[in-house]
């Protein structure tokens, strides 16, 4: 299939640009993105919030963001189904293959959310559903995505976009599931807010079953990457709300199977280690690559 149209570099991939205020790669974010405030890297940040030290510390990331893109960029090959993530360092993942699209047109991608989606579409990939490649394929050959925070033992959060259901179910559908992030994203032991992703109908009865969980407001810290704006709540790409469980996690897989198990949430951001077939690192100048429990096809 002949991509849509020819391959270009929109401006909004087109070179990076200095850290700016809570910027995560604001140069290579979808434009209504910007100024949102997206912060994932909750628990990690330091309470700085502006001043020099913090935009160097900013840029530093962004830089850390790249290298790990760039690296996962290389796996990308001609005639591969794909899963692309949501998010900032894959915004400079999709800046590393505006590069090479002349190079991809056999290659078909799925977004998880449609800012991911108008990008790809914008420099040259093919973008198809889910539901088509799997299909054709059997599944997708590799999926690459940003986290939130990714532990010792291999957890993952996901979700400070708003879309880790279509992130979860593309990374259930690859055969390689790819993680890329900055430094500052590698904790011990992974802490909440954990995303989650309810039904309206009887929203603040789910949230109340799960317990110290609350909806996801407008304008918040983390939020809004990916759902819609027009509403004084945050939503999914597909229209759910979304919100936050602050309680404690001792046990990540236990708190994932009572998430799961709780009528009216749809998918929580808690990523288990088997999903996961290797992370990526930018660590200041250089990548690091860490093997998941998700055996690479
Ligand atoms: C979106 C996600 C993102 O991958 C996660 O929030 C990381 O974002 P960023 O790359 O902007 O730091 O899960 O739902």
């Amino acid at each position: 299939m002949a991509p849509d149209r020819p391959p270009q570099t929109p401006a909004s991939l087109s070179g990076p640009e200095p850290g700016r205020g809570r910027g995560h790669g604001r140069g290579h974010e979808p434009e209504h993105e910007r100024g949102r405030g997206h912060e994932p890297e909750r628990g990690h940040e330091p309470e700085r919030e502006s001043g020099p030290g913090h935009e160097r510390e900013q840029t530093d990331r962004d830089r850390e963001k790249e290298l790990a893109a760039r690296a996962a960029a290389e796996l990308v090959e001609d005639g591969m189904a794909l899963g692309l993530g949501t998010g900032s360092t894959v915004a400079y993942l999709l800046s590393a293959l505006a590069e090479r699209a002349r190079e991809l047109t056999r290659t078909h991608c799925v977004a998880t959310s449609p800012q991911t989606a108008r990008i790809a579409r914008e420099i040259g990939l093919n973008v198809r559903e889910l539901d088509e490649l799997t299909a054709r394929a059997g599944g997708l050959d590799l999926a690459i995505d940003g986290a939130d925070q990714i532990d010792e033992a291999g957890w993952l959060i996901k979700g400070g976009g708003g879309a880790h259901t279509r992130e979860k179910i593309v990374a259930a559908a690859a055969r390689r599931f790819v993680v890329i992030v900055s430094a500052n994203k590698l904790v011990e032991r992974i802490t909440g807010p954990v995303p989650l992703e309810v039904m309206e109908f009887g929203a603040h009865t789910t949230l109340r079953a799960v317990g110290d969980a609350r909806l996801r407001r407008p304008g918040e810290r983390g939020v809004g990457k990916a759902g819609r704006t027009d509403d004084a709540v945050q939503r999914s790409p597909d229209g759910n709300l979304l919100a936050w469980y602050e309680g404690p996690i001792d046990d990540p897989r236990e708190l994932a199977a009572r998430l799961s198990a709780t009528p009216g949430v749809v998918a929580h951001g808690l990523f288990a280690p088997e999903m996961v077939s290797e992370a990526i690192v930018g660590d200041a100048g250089t990548v690091r690559r860490r093997a998941g429990g998700k055996p690479s096809a």
